[in-house]
């Protein structure tokens, strides 16, 4: 029997692994019939501790339209952990029910956890402050189908980047790419955390941190902007003092590049105007689609499935 793989951190991948995995979101749109059935009688639990929108039912819209199923539930509450059951309890079970887990938890490494108590595959859907991979996949594909490539370009991350696990694990995903800098742009508090900076250091990166958007702006082939995390922080008031940090608008798009990509792993609360929305440069929404198709080519790696040739 083949070994189990699972998708904890994004470097649980190689750079090999992912290009395949973003050829088979392409291949699925190309040749989408293909895929309908492919996943016929396998399940997909999705276990979300924690609220999700795009990821969850991304998923689920993933797992539906290669023809399998999806039991889950949305929030703790509705599970036995209302009942004091433990994380890991609750996978093993879950496993005995489906093929492949899907698991999103407020705790840093409750997906490592779980992984140890089952035999099905578990993707990690963002463990807390910590590190959201398959965001991260999503987020490559969007790049590489804007931009032709994931070499060679100034990456600016804007906004909570403490506590915002989307770019933590964006930053581990492109520091194994040529050519890239990293524009850290946070207030000084909301800083990535020294884990990651290590990580920078330690692949040779170039990396910035800076204050002002307006003055990074001009040099941006991508500009990522993050909500700023007010769940993971540990008082209200320092979530009020920073919550409008950053609001990007028309106004300071007016010195950015012709091709810049903007994204954003949503949901916004108000770090991206909407009159920015029907700018060509917009791409959020855009990335939420590519959320769906690479979780597909995801689900169809880790149960072992290919489509015949
Ligand atoms: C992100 C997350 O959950 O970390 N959302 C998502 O999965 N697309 C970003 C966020 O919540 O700010």
């Amino acid at each position: 029997m083949s070994e189990i793989r699972n998708l904890i951190n994004i470097t649980d991948f190689t750079v090999e692994e992912i290009d395949e995995l973003i050829d088979v979101a392409n291949d699925i749109v190309e040749n989408h019939s293909e895929y309908e059935d492919i996943c016929n009688h396998k399940k997909l639990g999705t276990l979300f501790f924690e609220p999700s929108t795009r990821t969850r039912l991304s998923f689920e819209a993933a797992m539906l339209e290669l023809g399998g199923s999806v039991l889950g539930f949305s929030e703790a509450g509705s599970s036995s952990a209302a009942k004091g059951e433990s994380v890991s309890d609750t996978i093993q079970t879950v496993g005995c029910y489906v093929d492949i887990i899907a698991m999103r938890h407020p705790k840093e490494g409750a997906p490592i956890v779980g992984a140890k108590r089952t035999t099905v595959p578990i993707i990690n859907a963002g463990d807390g402050g910590h590190f959201h991979p398959t965001q991260t996949l999503t987020d490559l594909l969007t790049i590489s189908r804007k931009k032709g490539r994931l070499n060679n370009m100034t990456i600016g991350l804007c906004g909570d980047l403490k506590f915002g696990r989307t770019v933590h694990s964006l930053i581990e995903a492109m520091l194994r790419y040529e050519g890239i800098k990293f524009v850290l742009i946070s207030p000084e508090e909301l800083q990535v955390p020294d884990y990651v900076k290590a990580s920078m250091d330690k692949a040779g990166a170039e990396w910035v941190e800076v204050e002002s958007l307006e003055d990074a702006m001009p040099e941006l082939d991508i500009l990522y902007m993050t909500r700023i995390q007010r769940e993971r922080f540990f008082n209200e008031e320092d979530y009020v003092r920073l919550k409008d940090s950053y609001i990007l608008d028309l106004d300071k798009l007016s010195n950015a590049k012709e091709d810049l990509t903007i994204m954003h792993p949503l949901p916004r609360v108000n770090e991206i105007s909407t009159e920015v929305d029907d700018d060509p440069r917009a791409c959020y929404f855009f990335q939420a689609l590519c959320g769906k198709h690479i979780r597909m080519a995801l689900i169809l790696k880790l149960l072992g499935i290919k489509r015949e040739a």
